[in-house]
């Protein structure tokens, strides 16, 4: 009987669309998932035909998971989103159905601390400048104006998973760190705290950036705050491109305020390579340009697919929805002496009455339990005896505010 229900592992279909990194398909077949790989992504038509059979889907950020295409995936457990948006899926259509989506918002957190530091060293040493100017033939060589950045005082603004990094690889250059962040966090090595964003612009050598797009940060860095910096200061900011008047940043730089600038991101960023760009900072003197790649590595891509697909596999395997971001978040360590059932219902009063009534009359003796909702859907994972879970199972898939049931052995 034990078989009947908990799904065969190489009955689970995983597509996985647009070039997503092998680590991830690797980590699906090592599991005895069947993976099914398509390089770019499919007209939509094709889409909707490819879905019908699939338990999880991946995808990065060129295939739209409308309604449509989760209605016509009647099979699907889960999504994978390989990078770190999700806005190409239609997070509540997933949420109703109860598909819990999964991405990868920290596995490019190193490749944007180096880049940090590589531009922190490049415009100590005006290198932007000197490799354009060789590669035009021309030989300017000269110290003056150029720095180590042994001693300088680097300012973190915003210290979540990149700023701090940023500080410990700071550091090891020799520098000082000191950041600023709305939250109490804890310092790294001689990384030192400032209580305002004032004290932190006074008193950096080099300013870089790293918090999210808020309200609160929208618009963060302007004229009086760039003015507050130190003269012959840099800034750097690979965070998010509503975050600096670009305007003022190219002011200050032309009155020779600020020494220099390393931005990876714009208020406006093309959609497409080969698209034109434009910017007030082009042309200006000691100013690094690069086109959002602070997270794009080889590396990224790798690390995206190993904690996407782990998200998928933990939750195919043992229901957990820990770093869901359109679900209740729930987790419970798995136990040798239970079956699991995992339910996904409409969040309406009265469903946890009709499970407990099912779980007395079948004398279901429960090892652990735990209750997650949101406004919409409830998650259920209960841990119970094994000699009933069957029936249980059966009874709360067939309740009227059942979206999704299964059972796990
Ligand atoms: P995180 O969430 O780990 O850290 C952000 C930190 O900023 C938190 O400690 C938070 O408390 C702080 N913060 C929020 N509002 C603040 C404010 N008003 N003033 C000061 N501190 C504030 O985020 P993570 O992973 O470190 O990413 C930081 C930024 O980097 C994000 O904007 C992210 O989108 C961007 N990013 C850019 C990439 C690129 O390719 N250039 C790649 C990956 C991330």
């Amino acid at each position: 009987m034990a078989q009947a229900t908990s799904f065969p592992k190489d009955k689970i279909k995983v597509l996985l669309l647009e070039n997503i990194h092998s680590s991830a398909r690797d980590l699906f077949r090592e599991d005895g998932f069947i993976v099914e790989e398509v390089h770019g992504a499919l007209d939509y038509d094709a889409l909707l035909k490819q879905v019908a059979d699939a338990h999880i889907i991946g995808i990065r950020s060129k295939t739209q998971l409308t309604e449509e295409v989760l209605a016509a995936a009647k099979r699907l457990l889960c999504v994978g989103c390989f990078c770190i948006g999700t806005n190409q899926v239609d997070l509540q259509a997933a949420n109703v159905r109860g598909i819990p989506v999964f991405n990868a918002p920290f596995s490019n957190t190193r490749s944007v601390a180096e880049l940090v530091l590589a531009e922190i060293v490049m415009l100590a040493r005006q290198l932007g400048d000197c490799v354009r100017q060789l590669h035009q033939g021309q030989w300017i060589k000269s110290a003056t104006g150029r720095h180590e950045i042994r001693g300088k005082t680097l300012g973190v603004i915003g210290y979540g998973h990149i700023g701090s990094q940023v500080g410990v690889l700071a550091e090891a250059f020799g520098m000082r760190v000191l950041y600023y962040d709305i939250a109490k966090k804890l310092p790294m090595g001689n990384n030192r705290p400032v209580a305002s964003l004032e004290a932190l612009l006074t008193q950096s050598d080099f300013v870089t950036l790293h918090v999210p797009a808020t309200s609160q940060t929208q618009g963060m860095i302007q004229a009086e705050h760039i003015a507050q910096m130190r003269p012959g200061s840099y800034l750097v900011n690979a965070s998010r491109g509503s975050v600096v008047n670009l305007e003022a940043l190219a002011e200050a730089i032309k009155s020779e305020h600020i020494a220099g600038a390393a931005i990876d991101v714009y208020p406006k960023e093309p959609k497409k390579n080969g698209e034109h760009f434009d910017s007030p900072l082009i042309g200006l003197p000691n100013v690094v340009l690069t086109p959002h790649i602070g997270g794009s590595t080889e590396e990224a891509q790798e690390s995206i697919g190993v904690e996407v697909g782990s998200a998928c596999l933990d939750f195919t395997n043992n229901g957990s929805t820990a770093s869901a971001v359109n679900f209740p978040q729930a987790e419970l360590p798995l136990r040798s002496d239970s079956h699991r059932i995992l339910n996904a219902h409409k969040n309406v009063p009265g469903v946890m009455a009709e499970i407990s009534r099912i779980l007395g009359e079948l004398n279901a003796n429960i090892h652990a339990q735990h209750l997650v909702t949101d406004d919409a859907t409830g998650y259920l994972i209960t841990d119970l005896d094994k000699n009933v879970s069957e029936e249980v199972y059966r009874a709360i898939s067939s309740l009227d505010t059942n979206i999704k049931t299964r059972i796990l052995y």
